[in-house]
């Protein structure tokens, strides 16, 4: 299974993805994780992207398309994978195709959560994540079944990301409208794209994606 998921900050793109590739065992392929892990390392790219993703703006189409390509050929993507937060511009999209074809793959779906805007801005603002294992929760939506406690890992620890705030959410949005919303109808023409309901709850979401998915 190759497929996209596409949606604004806050749609619910990382919580599926994790969903997914437990129940499918392909790997999800966040490009937001990625440079925060390389701005973790302090890494060059990650100095170059800080501030980019700080300030809720995109970081430069070369990065990330020589971040995927290195990536697709890991040997643990090769069941399958969920592209999460790529590809984000038309450019970006192209990039995706041509490395498609030159590799023999095939991309089988993008799938686009439909959400409120309004909506995302509470969502994001109360979003955290288990520091030890990475497993995401939210203050109002997602709580661990012991406060304070990790369901996942047993671990106490939790961080918050530094663009998780109401008005570097409100460039996320503007970028996405912008930005990536074009590429919507760039899938929808060439058939591959799917839409579902992602203000409804998580559960919900993920029943939705199955049921596309098959
Ligand atoms: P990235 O990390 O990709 O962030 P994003 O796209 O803004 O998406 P989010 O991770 O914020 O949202 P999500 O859809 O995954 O939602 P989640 O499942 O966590 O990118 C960060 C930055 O990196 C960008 O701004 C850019 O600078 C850079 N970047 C990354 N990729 C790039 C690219 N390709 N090109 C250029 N720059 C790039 O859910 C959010 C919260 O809501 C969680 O707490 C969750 O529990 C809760 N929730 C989820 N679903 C529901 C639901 N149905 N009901 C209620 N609550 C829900």
């Amino acid at each position: 299974m190759k497929l996209i998921l596409l949606g604004p900050p806050g749609a619910g793109k990382g919580t599926q993805a994790k969903r997914l590739e437990e129940n499918y065992g392909v790997i999800q392929i966040s490009t937001g994780d990625m440079l925060r892990e390389e701005v973790e390392a302090k890494s060059k790219i990650g100095g170059q992207a800080k501030e980019l993703m700080d300030a809720g703006d995109l970081v430069p189409d070369e990065m990330i398309i020589d971040l995927i390509a290195s990536c697709i050929d890991k040997h643990e993507c090769q069941k399958g994978f969920i592209l999460d937060g790529f590809p984000r511009t038309t450019p970006q999209a192209v990039a995706l195709d041509k490395m498609f074809d030159e590799k023999g793959l095939e991309l089988d779906l993008v799938i686009e959560i439909k959400v409120d805007d309004e909506a995302m801005v509470e969502r994001i603002s109360g979003r955290y994540t288990c520091s030890k294992c990475g497993a995401g929760y939210h203050d109002s939506f997602q709580k661990p079944e012991t406060e304070g406690v990790c369901d996942n890992c047993g671990g106490t620890d939790f961080s918050r990301r530094s663009d998780d705030n109401a008005e570097t959410v409100r460039s996320r949005l503007l970028a996405y409208h912008e930005q990536t919303e074009p590429i919507i109808s760039y899938y929808k023409k060439k058939g591959f794209l799917k839409s579902i309901d992602g203000m409804t709850a998580i559960d919900d979401v993920t029943k939705q994606l199955k049921e596309l998915i098959g």
